[in-house]
């Protein structure tokens, strides 16, 4: 059978806690790529979801006196907010409570023990909450404290279940040498290559101590992982599981699982996530495919972390950033305009609420707003709305395809900045045009002139316009409203991003 679905996929997220910027990246990320690639026409499927197992989830449910499942129900729904409020458009949210993922997640730990690729025996560490996972000794901060968290790690003895990692070392090399364009940005994958040549140690994939989990079907005094089974999610949102249980006894029980056939989407096109989780996406889960004997995802993209003054956004680090008020005062569009155009994807990046004000008015009010203002009200005084197409010879023509590749080029290579950098460039040369041709002095001398002047410039906003619709879905709608399409009458509007008192703009940090 061949694939059909353009498959884009964000890490599940962690309903330790509720949902903040930092979080909002990856996911929005992945929007801005879907609705790129569904302009492109490609058939898109989204999937996003909460990873909601683990000791973690337990000590806090237990700590706020209620339920784990409670807990995580509040949580997810949150998140669930969260991306609606930021206008993302996902196609499938999975929740490793569902049946549909833990049924399947028994059945493919089963099969992997069948095959000899997860094995019992005993592990000794040192293991982070947080994190929900062992560290090594030497990677610890002094105090005992894990690197990620900066709480102490606390030694835990018990008998698991491990997945035979180191059988998949050499192929895993090999594989990243056939596939250059497998781990991206290139300056995050000689970290992995390096860690692989090391030696791969196998993992432990159980636990006997943590309730709250998935259990082992054939051994129910354990459950599964929390990492091991979340990142099967991948896999098991578009009905892994179904197919391997379509000739076993539980077969029933998938009816409801999945609507999705796995072979239309898999593999994925793009696993988009942060830095930080890298390593379990490009060593850990390649790996895990392998046993599984399944073609490896396209792409495992990792972007940097945005921080408050150079300290990780997070929860526990208590410097986070709710969107929601960002939302509320300038709206979700300049929210993400400006996390994917200050800083490069892949890059770590400082988020201050003053640099967003100055982007907000430098490029939002001032560049735009300005240019899409000047062209409506002058088109309509003018020309009475009635513009014509340019013709073919006209340099905004040219310009704005040049711009088109440029722009597609970028965005192809998830350099989203970069995209948007070059729309800005036309922008500006927009803006120097007006300046330059001084249509309203045009008006009184060569009024003939102003239809071709007027028709290239509206030809080059409306194609800057619709590629801005991945980055700034509801804008460009307001802005194809005003400018309408090919043949329409441009009409004209209230300022789209009214300027921000400066004062104000250095008030705050
Ligand atoms: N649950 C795991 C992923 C399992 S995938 C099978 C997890 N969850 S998370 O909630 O901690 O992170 C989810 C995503 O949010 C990751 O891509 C992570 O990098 C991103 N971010 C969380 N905080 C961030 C910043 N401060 N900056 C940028 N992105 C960061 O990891």
């Amino acid at each position: 059978m061949t694939k059909k679905k353009f498959y884009i996929t964000t890490p599940l997220y962690y309903v330790n806690a509720e949902p903040h910027i930092g979080h909002a990246y990856t996911t929005l990320a992945a929007d801005i790529l879907s609705r790129y690639k569904r302009m492109k026409g490609q058939d898109v499927h989204f999937l996003t979801g909460t990873d909601e197992h683990g000791a973690n989830i337990e000590k806090i449910a237990a700590a706020k006196g209620v339920t784990p499942k409670q807990w995580v129900d509040d949580i997810a729904e949150k998140f669930r907010v969260m991306w609606t409020d930021l206008n993302v458009r996902y196609d499938d949210f999975i929740r490793t409570t569902q049946p549909r993922h833990e049924e399947a997640v028994k059945i493919v730990f089963e099969k992997l023990l069948e095959k000899g690729d997860i094995y019992k025996g005993h592990y000794e560490g040192l293991y982070c909450y947080p994190c929900e996972n062992y560290w090594e000794e030497k990677d610890l901060l002094e105090g005992n404290l894990c690197p990620m968290h900066k709480k102490p790690v606390v030694p835990l003895k018990e008998e698991t279940y491990f997945f035979k990692l180191s059988k998949y070392g050499d192929a895993l090399l090999a594989y990243y040498k056939e596939h250059p364009e497998f781990m991206v940005p290139k300056h995050r994958s000689q970290e992995i290559i390096n860690f692989v040549k090391e030696g791969l140690t196998d993992i432990s994939v159980s636990r006997s101590k943590v309730a709250w989990g998935i259990t082992v079907k054939s051994d129910p005094a354990h459950t599964i992982y929390v990492w091991f089974e979340a990142l099967l999610n991948y896999a098991t949102a578009i009905g892994l599981g179904h197919e391997i249980s379509e000739h076993d006894e539980q077969k029933s029980s998938f009816k409801t699982m999945t609507h999705h056939k796995f072979t239309d989407y898999w593999p994925a096109d793009y696993h988009l996530m942060g830095k930080e989780i890298y390593r379990f996406h490009t060593i850990i889960w390649p790996a895990m495919l392998m046993a599984l004997e399944l073609p490896l995802p396209k792409q495992v993209f990792a972007h940097g972390w945005w921080t408050v003054n150079g300290q990780k956004m997070s929860k526990s680090c208590g410097n986070f950033i709710n969107p929601s008020e960002v939302i509320a005062e300038y709206g979700v569009d300049p929210l993400r305009y400006f996390l994917f155009r200050e800083v490069p994807f892949g890059s770590d990046g400082d988020f201050s609420m003053a640099a967003f004000r100055q982007r907000y008015n430098s490029d939002l009010a001032n560049d735009l707003g300005n240019l899409l203002n000047r062209l409506t009200n002058m088109a309509v005084k003018y020309l009475d709305g009635n513009v014509p197409e340019p013709l073919p010879e006209n340099a905004l023509v040219k310009k704005t395809s040049e711009t088109v590749l440029k722009y597609e080029a970028h965005m192809e290579k998830l350099e989203f900045d970069q995209a948007l950098c070059a729309l800005w460039a036309l922008i500006s040369e927009l803006n120097r045009a007006i300046e330059r041709e001084q249509p309203w002095a045009k008006a009184k001398t060569e009024p003939e002139k102003l239809p071709e002047l007027f028709g290239g410039m509206i030809y080059a906003l409306r194609e800057i316009t619709a590629r801005l619709a991945p980055f700034m879905p509801d804008t460009t709608v307001k802005i194809t409203d005003l400018l309408g399409k090919k043949g329409d009458r441009v009409q004209k509007g209230a300022p789209l991003f009214p300027r921000l008192l400066e004062e104000k703009a250095e008030a705050k940090p």
